[in-house]
């Protein structure tokens, strides 16, 4: 099936909208909970700015894809092996960020190194009742593969619904066992769902007989290793194709504090036959290579690290981890704002909500604000934005004079490649 290329179309609101939406801009920073970040809708979306045309760069079709043949254990567990190593088994790969790993920030991640990306998570019902958020939440490009589509849910056939929508743009449709958030417990899907097995199992099963993409799942750990590995048996066998574990409980939600268990990720690899994927605790380079080794895993996401620097999988690493590090590094001559100035154009090229790009700007220029207070500020006093807006200031910023690099270690050879991208190798 062919994407529909469509360019930005004009997303007109009615006057009393605009008026409500004038009145609720923001202008904080953008200080919205994880809660309300991980597990956001349109539909309770608070911040309201929504100076940019949303695009269906993807173009959604109404999807009626044949149901995948029913295969036997082993011949599922050889075809998962088989879309695995067709896709070039990636390593490195970008999380599911509600809000943040959208398409221009997947487009740059992959510009520095990621080798696949989650979308962030998608409301399966609401994915199928509403074009506007379609519209708004999913988008992507031909460049924009190994991609995984994920949604929450908790009915198998709203879910198969809205897979089949996405699913002739996607390589692997993922079902989202992992949100913690109060809403989600509220919305009776992510973690919550690890209460309810055979609901997870028809989930999987569901899917995993009608689509023709592999359906992958996001999971999180029980506390007793026993019960997380009979759980990813149990995906397993209803036919999930891949599962990435993020190494934390339900209850260990402060990912800041808490380390991500990769002892347990390695029980869970060592005990399925499919594809595993590590998550939690990737700040680095060096970080993926301890990672896969420990774990075992085929690859590894990365969440929020990434958007403090995009360019982590590409061997840069910022200030905060060359000062935990023992080894020598050195200035990779590359800036948080040349990276930044990657994003804008990024955004330029596919279109996305305004308070997408506004939360990149405060993650991937954090250092330089910690520096230079009055310009956060002064972005924080703009209800709407524009780029002409961010370009005159990351100018104001570099005009200070003081550089802040991004760092690569000493015995790293940075080089440039065809597309004029510095990998640190
Ligand atoms: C801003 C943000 C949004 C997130 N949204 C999602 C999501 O939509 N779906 C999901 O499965 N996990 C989501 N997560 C969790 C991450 O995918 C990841 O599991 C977690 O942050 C641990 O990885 P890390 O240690 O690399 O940050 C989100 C995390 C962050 C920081």
């Amino acid at each position: 099936m062919k994407l529909k290329a469509r360019g930005p179309s004009p997303f007109s609101f009615s006057p009393l909208e605009s008026f409500l939406r004038f009145l609720m801009a923001s202008t904080e920073a953008p200080t919205r909970d994880l809660d309300d970040l991980l597990c956001s809708s349109p539909h309770q979306e608070q911040n309201g700015e929504s100076n940019t045309s949303p695009t269906e760069a993807g173009g959604i079709d109404d999807g009626s894809a044949s149901p995948a043949l029913c295969l036997s254990g082993a011949s599922r567990i050889e075809r998962a092996w088989e879309h695995w190593t067709k896709l070039g088994g990636p390593k490195r790969i970008v999380a599911p960020m509600v809000d943040n790993s959208e398409l221009p920030f997947r487009m740059l991640c992959r510009k520095y190194g990621a080798e696949a990306a989650y979308t962030p998570m998608l409301h399966s019902r609401i994915f199928t009742e509403s074009e506007k958020y379609r519209n708004e939440e999913f988008t992507t490009c031909k460049e924009d593969r190994p991609l995984f589509v994920q949604f929450c849910a908790n009915d198998p056939d709203i879910l198969l619904e809205a897979a089949r929508r996405v699913e002739p743009y996607c390589d692997y449709v993922d079902i989202n066992l992992g949100c913690p958030q109060r809403i989600a417990r509220r919305g009776y899907y992510g973690a919550f769902l690890m209460d309810n097995l055979p609901l997870v199992k028809s989930l999987v099963e569901k899917l995993s007989s009608s689509l023709n993409v592999p359906v992958s799942c996001k999971i999180r750990l029980f506390p007793k290793i026993e019960d997380t590995l009979n759980y990813a048996r149990m995906l397993e066998e209803a036919g999930c194709s891949l599962v990435a574990v993020h190494g934390r409980t339900r209850d260990e939600k402060d990912q800041k504090k808490i380390r991500a268990d990769w002892a347990a990720i390695r029980a869970v690899k060592t005990a399925l036959k499919i594809p595993v994927l590590a998550n939690g605790n990737i700040r680095h380079l060096q970080d993926v290579e301890s990672c896969l080794k420990e774990t075992g895993c085929d690859g590894v996401l990365s969440a929020d690290s990434l958007l403090d620097n995009p360019a982590l999988f590409a061997g840069f690493r910022n200030a905060e981890w060359v000062v935990e590090s023992n080894e020598g590094h050195r200035d990779g001559e590359l800036d948080q704002t040349d990276i930044f100035i990657d994003y804008l154009k990024m955004c330029e090229k596919y279109p996305v909500p305004w308070r997408m790009i506004r939360s990149h700007t405060h993650k991937m220029l954090g250092d330089w604000f910690k520096n230079h207070p009055q310009v956060r500020e002064e972005l924080n006093a703009q209800s709407t934005l524009s780029f002409e807006y961010l370009y005159e200031m990351v100018d104001k910023l570099r005009a200070f004079g003081k550089r802040i690099p991004l760092y690569v270690m000493n015995s790293s050879v940075v080089e440039v490649d065809e597309n004029g991208i510095k990998i640190a190798a």
